[in-house]
């Protein structure tokens, strides 16, 4: 079987290093691995309007953000198609056919959108559209036979209700579909990096994030005031290292040449960690190295991402091109699901002849 990736995000915001390390930088890595036949790269502009109806300007805007994003991280147009969900009307098409796989009951059930619908204060007045984004997601991993979708670990029941979708489908209507696997970090701490006061999402209205296109002066500023130990008053204090925000960002992206680089008195993670934890390290210069280490990180991604603003036009081009590419690919698979479903009437000669008999037989 043909190895293939999708996987995207809303268009909600400029990306930031929590969507780094829980995805983008993964996906760099497979789409360079050369161990898939396809990658596919989606901005989920339609999932985004599911709970952003009424401002369509900060879907619209937030497009070229991602996509610039995106290829300033390393995904590549050449190896990977990077299109618009909006674009693919066959995933509408799809999208109406699972609805009928899935209960009202089992979209209620699912942990992710519970979170949202209480973090979105919703209560009685969820859009439908909202509610029932996990089928578009079976829609949007389907429709590309999509075998591995890396993501965060928020993902994880989207997933699983799309791998219930598609055996449902194959169970009633025959093999159609592919069952995706998700793939998730292997580094814990990058499973869920919390935001920078410690809060257990980075999400932009906590204003807690870390935008991979900050400037180096307002990556340190932010640095500066992370969240870490409040009970670390004095240097000499014994730390903690649980919920110190400043350590789980270190687990994330520090790696042990840069000790030799920036503190070289320490042998690595494990004894930097324990000299806080006896006391007598103070948060100011773990900060300074954390500060060290991301710069190193996004220093190459910013400078990337000034040279691509220069022609945004491209950028749109690839984003066409994407789309074209996807669009084929996703008709391949409605044309399919819709024979597999018996509402295929007109390539059918079969049917029409097997009809025919029998009516010249009454
Ligand atoms: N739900 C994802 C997010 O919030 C975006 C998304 C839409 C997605 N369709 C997808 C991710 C399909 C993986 C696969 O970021």
């Amino acid at each position: 079987m043909k190895k293939i990736i999708l996987t995207g995000d809303r268009p909600t915001g400029r990306l930031h290093v929590g969507h780094y390390v829980g995805s983008l930088k993964r996906r760099v890595e497979l789409q360079n691995s050369g161990e898939y036949d396809k990658v596919n790269i989606m901005i989920a502009d339609a999932q985004a309007l599911t709970d952003n109806a009424d401002n369509p300007e900060k879907v619209r805007q937030n497009i070229i953000e991602v996509a610039l994003d995106y290829m300033s991280c390393g995904l590549d147009p050449n190896k990977s198609t990077i299109f618009i969900q909006s674009q693919i009307s066959e995933l509408c098409e799809l999208s109406f056919y699972y609805m009928n796989l899935v209960t009202v009951a089992r979209l209620q059930r699912n942990p992710t959108v519970k979170t949202e619908i209480k973090m979105r204060n919703f209560e009685a007045s969820i859009p439908v559209g909202f509610f029932t984004y996990p089928i578009s997601q079976a829609s949007d991993i389907t429709a590309f036979d999509a075998t591995t979708v890396p993501a965060g670990e928020d993902q994880m029941p989207m997933i699983e209700q799309t791998r219930e979708i598609v055996r449902r489908f194959n169970s009633i209507y025959g093999e159609a579909l592919v069952e995706p696997d998700i793939l998730l970090p292997s580094n814990q701490a990058c499973l869920r990096l919390p935001g920078t006061d410690g809060k257990a999402k980075m999400s932009k209205s906590l204003g807690n994030c870390i935008y991979l296109s900050d400037d180096s002066d307002t990556l340190r500023k932010k640095i500066m005031s992370m969240y870490t130990d409040p009970d670390h008053l004095k240097v000499s204090d014994p730390g903690k290292i649980e919920g110190n925000t400043v350590f789980t960002y270190l687990d994330a992206f520090s790696k042990p040449e840069q000790f030799e680089r920036y503190l070289p008195e320490y042998a690595g993670l494990d004894e930097l960690k324990a000299h806080y934890q006896k006391g007598g390290l103070g948060d100011v210069k773990v900060k300074k190295f954390l500060f060290s280490v991301l710069e190193e990180e996004l220093e190459p991604i910013r400078a990337k991402r000034k040279e691509l603003e220069k022609d945004i036009p491209y950028i749109y081009e690839v984003l066409k091109k994407g789309s074209d590419d996807a669009r084929q690919t996703a008709a391949q698979t409605l044309s399919r699901v819709k024979n597999a479903m018996k509402i295929n009437y007109f390539d059918d000669a079969e049917l029409i002849r097997a009809q025919s008999e029998k009516y010249k037989a009454e």
